[in-house]
């Protein structure tokens, strides 16, 4: 047991290091290309509730992603990227670079009625990236409180936000009901500070490709660009009409027979056209060249239950919101030609706080990580981001990641290299099978040539220019098939998380079918894993949850999601319907 914890150690170490030579090679080999005028654009692209196996370079055929897989296949397919298994915690942990636990974020979600946020003691990526140099904006989703001013996009080191704060919004109409009970309806669309009623009746993913596409364009490479495109996309809306798409988007999907998700399928693929378009703008004012591109889910999809969009994460057990596999392990990939040795999986684990160390190093920018503490770990030069990077003596690292210990619900799930421990599930266990099956019998007529499909994607047109190699269509049928999850064997010791220790090897059972903690022979790994569990709860802040009270409804502030506890209820509640607007028109 103790050699196993000190390979731990020891790989951790490694990655110490190259982030230490990585600093050093850019000053002495790349003097002229990573200095500070010269920091690299960033452009990360969230999904929110993607199923696993909604974006086709994972082998579904069931409904294309041209553009999200020629961004893979140019660039690297994270095969084994993982992200807390709900909303808050996860964009908490993408901005802190530490697990929910360490943010007070670890149960459940901020309800737009519920008067708290990510704790403001907390210095966060945009914050890191603004004094650095870097534009910073966000456009789409927030989702880490907005009770007060101070908790908002803006006031948290984004020079610009545009879109909403809350949890979801309508596609067209932007107002959102909570499903807690007595709470309004309420409009929820900001530029910067100000409720931003323009276009209204507009798809919203087209909204933000037009936004993300303005910010480019002004832009123009005068300034380090981060930008974070955190989309609706393919969150429900509200209950009335919870999947939406443009007419003509679901009419390519006409041969999906389930209604649900031939209109979950078009909302998709208006997610996959605008990531072409946000790389065909970057190619227009020639910022490509600099870029590093990542596109992934903040969670797993939700497949049934709460605010269900009929996503799939075959073949994996488990849903959004559960410690399984279907609930953390996301699909995502990464583009720019700063990385070498693309066109291939990236095999380490990787997870969504890796990204504020490795992206600041990417860009050079150096951490105070006495104050930042951070969780995540620098895969830059893992990544293939200097000249260290050997492509047959790849290292794959071994980290370990928290997923989730919450002692409301008692779920405490634990990875160290390729051994998972999971004790406890949530929804009385209603979301720990396999619920969804890839679908065979519908089929999108391009996958017949899917390589055709791909090549004649505006992503691949535009990347193509910068491939090492030329894309073949032997390769990306290759790394199609490598990057289609396998389940091994069939279930052999079955586990009920409510009454017992599960703990797997996720490489050679990702389908979580061989409970290994009954086994005698894994004893040690089982006791070491558990230890480590009750060691990492003691490091766990409570959690910052408040409730709402019925004075923080729209009802009693213009029929708006604003910064309630600032912002003085009206005396009178307002019947705000299914409008929940103050502005003019609803088209
Ligand atoms: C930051 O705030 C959180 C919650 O408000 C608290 O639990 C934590 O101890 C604070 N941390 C520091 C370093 O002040
Ligand atoms: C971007 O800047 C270049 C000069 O650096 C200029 O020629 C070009 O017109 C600009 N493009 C846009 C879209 O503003
Ligand atoms: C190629 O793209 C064009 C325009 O987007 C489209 O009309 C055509 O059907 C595509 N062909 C294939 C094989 O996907
Ligand atoms: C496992 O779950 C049980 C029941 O909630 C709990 O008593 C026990 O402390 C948990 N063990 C660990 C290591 O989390
Ligand atoms: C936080 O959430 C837990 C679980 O739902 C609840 O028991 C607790 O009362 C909440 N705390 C506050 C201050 O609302």
């Amino acid at each position: 047991m103790f050699i196993r914890m000190r390979l731990f150690k020891c790989l951790f170490s490694i990655t110490l290091i190259s982030f230490i030579s990585n600093n050093y090679q850019i000053i002495a080999v790349h003097g002229t290309v990573q200095q500070n005028e010269n920091k690299p654009h960033i452009i990360f692209i969230l999904a929110d509730d993607l199923g696993f196996d909604d974006v086709s370079f994972r082998g579904s055929g069931e409904f294309l992603t041209p553009n999200i897989d020629a961004l893979a296949y140019h660039g690297k397919i994270l095969d084994r990227l993982y992200a807390p298994a709900i909303c808050t915690p996860s964009r908490a942990a993408l901005l802190t670079g530490r697990y929910p636990i360490h943010t007070g974020t670890q149960h459940f979600v901020i309800s737009n009625e519920e008067p708290w946020g990510l704790p403001t003691n907390l210095t966060i990526l945009p914050e890191i990236f603004q004094k650095a140099g870097y534009s910073t904006n966000l456009v789409g989703k927030w989702h880490l409180g907005f009770a007060k001013r101070e908790l908002t996009p803006t006031f948290r080191g984004f020079d610009h936000h545009y879109g909403y704060w809350g949890d979801f919004i309508d596609y067209y109409q932007r107002r959102s009901k909570m499903p807690t009970p007595h709470f309004a309806m309420g409009y929820d669309f900001y530029r910067d500070m100000e409720l931003e009623c323009v276009d209204r009746g507009t798809y919203v993913t087209d909204l933000f490709t037009r936004e993300a596409e303005r910010i480019i364009l002004a832009n123009n490479n005068t300034q380090p660009l981060l930008l974070i495109m955190s989309h609706l996309a393919v969150h429900t809306g509200n209950d009335e009409e919870p999947l939406q798409a443009p007419v003509d988007e679901i009419e390519k999907f006409q041969y999906i027979k389930d209604p649900n998700r031939r209109i979950y399928a078009a909302m998709v693929s208006r997610l996959d056209w605008s990531v072409g378009r946000v790389v065909r703008t970057l190619e227009k004012v020639n910022m490509l060249e600099n870029s590093i591109i990542i596109f992934q889910s903040d969670n797993g999809g939700p497949s049934i239950g709460l605010f269900a969009n009929s996503a799939s994460n075959w073949p994996f057990r488990g849903q959004k919101k559960t410690p399984w596999e279907g609930g953390v392990r996301v699909a995502g990939a990464i583009w720019s030609p700063l990385i070498r040795g693309r066109g291939t999986l990236f095999p380490s684990t990787m997870y969504i706080g890796d990204w504020l160390p490795t992206l600041a190093a990417a860009a050079n920018i150096p951490l105070d990580t006495s104050t930042l503490r951070l969780d995540g770990i620098d895969l830059w030069s893992t990544l293939g981001g200097d000249d260290s990077f050997n492509q047959s003596a790849q290292i794959k690292v071994e980290r370990e990641i928290v997923h989730t210990i919450d002692a409301v619900w008692h779920v405490a799930a634990l990875q160290q290299g390729d051994w998972k421990y999971v004790n406890g599930t949530v929804a009385a266990g209603q979301f720990d099978n396999v619920l969804t099956y890839r679908e065979l019998s519908d089929t999108d007529p391009r996958n017949l040539d899917y390589y055709a499909a791909i090549e004649n994607s505006t992503a691949s047109q535009v990347l193509r220019k910068y491939d090492q190699t030329q894309l073949q269509r032997e390769l990306v049928n290759q790394l199609r098939h490598d990057a289609t999850v396998r389940c091994g064997g069939g279930v052999q010791h079955s586990c009920n998380a409510l009454l017992e220790e599960c703990m797997y090897n996720v490489a050679v059972d990702p389908c979580e079918r061989n409970n290994l903690a009954a086994s005698s022979e894994y004893n040690d790994i089982l006791v070491r894993m558990r230890k480590r569990v009750q060691q990492r709860r003691r490091t766990a802040w409570s959690i910052s949850n408040r409730s709402g009270r019925l004075e923080f409804s729209p009802s009693h502030h213009r029929c708006t999601w604003t910064n309630f506890l600032e912002d003085a209820p009206s005396e009178e509640a307002l019947d705000c319907g299914l409008y929940g607007a103050p502005c003019e028109t609803e088209v």
